[in-house]
């Protein structure tokens, strides 16, 4: 597992700047959902850049309307795209359709969008850590973790909060983006990841990403790393 572990004062803008680079780019760009990227999507909208050839996709959703407070759309509505002029295009996974119908949507629009790949080949792939080591919503020990055959599935039963449906993008969809970035920040999450990328960890789903994907950075704050034996190098 090549993972490139960085400490950072500010993991946010680290992550912005890595958002702000693929945007101008003309990238496509899946963004996480959860609380700790909200900085990080404020401090990318305030860089110099052009979003307009960007395409903005999520690595999962919530079952809920998008504008719940709980939507991961709506967290890059307020802290990201309502900020970008131009605007990237924007193609957000329908989670008020239910699991079963988002999912199957989302697989049709992805397919559509990467026609010719087996995988789709996000430019960036931005990703979170639960406290119980999961990502995107691929939680341990759920069946939607071990699902190859498709990009994205549904998710009945969310492991952590918020406890409703959830739509995912799977394994194979999680392990094909040419950069992936893992922005973890907290005390609390400090545990997950020496369990998930520390060298003696345990068989959870941002290892399993972190082992399949081709570039991976993880942009951890001090109160993160703290229980990384090694691994990290202060930047
Ligand atoms: C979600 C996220 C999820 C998130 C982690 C961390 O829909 O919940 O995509 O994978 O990245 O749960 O969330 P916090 O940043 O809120 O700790």
């Amino acid at each position: 597992m090549t993972v490139d572990v960085r400490v950072l004062d500010d993991p946010a803008a680290g992550t912005a700047r890595c958002l702000a680079a693929a945007a101008n780019a003309g990238g496509h760009i899946a963004l996480t959902g959860g609380s700790t990227p909200r900085a990080a999507y404020e401090q990318a909208a305030a860089l110099p850049g052009d979003w307009g050839d960007a395409t903005l996709w999520w690595g999962d959703e919530r079952c809920v309307a998008p504008d719940d407070e709980r939507s991961n759309y709506a967290l890059a509505r307020d802290s990201l795209i309502a900020r970008l002029d131009p605007a990237p295009r924007v193609e957000r996974i329908e989670g008020e359709r239910g699991s079963a119908a988002g999912a199957e949507r989302y697989e049709r629009v992805l397919h559509r969008a990467f026609e010719n790949e087996l995988a789709p080949r996000f430019d960036l792939l931005l990703l979170g850590l639960g406290s119980d080591g999961h990502c995107a919503s691929l939680f341990a020990g759920a069946p939607a973790l071990e699902v190859t055959d498709r990009w994205v599935v549904a998710v009945e039963r969310a492991g952590l909060e918020p406890f409703v449906p959830r739509i995912s993008l799977t394994l194979p969809a999680l392990t094909a983006a040419r950069e992936t970035v893992f922005l973890v920040a907290g005390a609390d999450k400090a545990e997950a990841v020496r369990r998930a990328f520390g060298p003696q960890g345990d068989d959870l789903p941002a290892r399993r990403v972190a082992e399949g994907a081709a570039a991976v950075t993880v942009l951890l704050d001090d109160a993160a790393a703290s229980e990384l034996r090694g691994a990290a190098r202060k930047t």
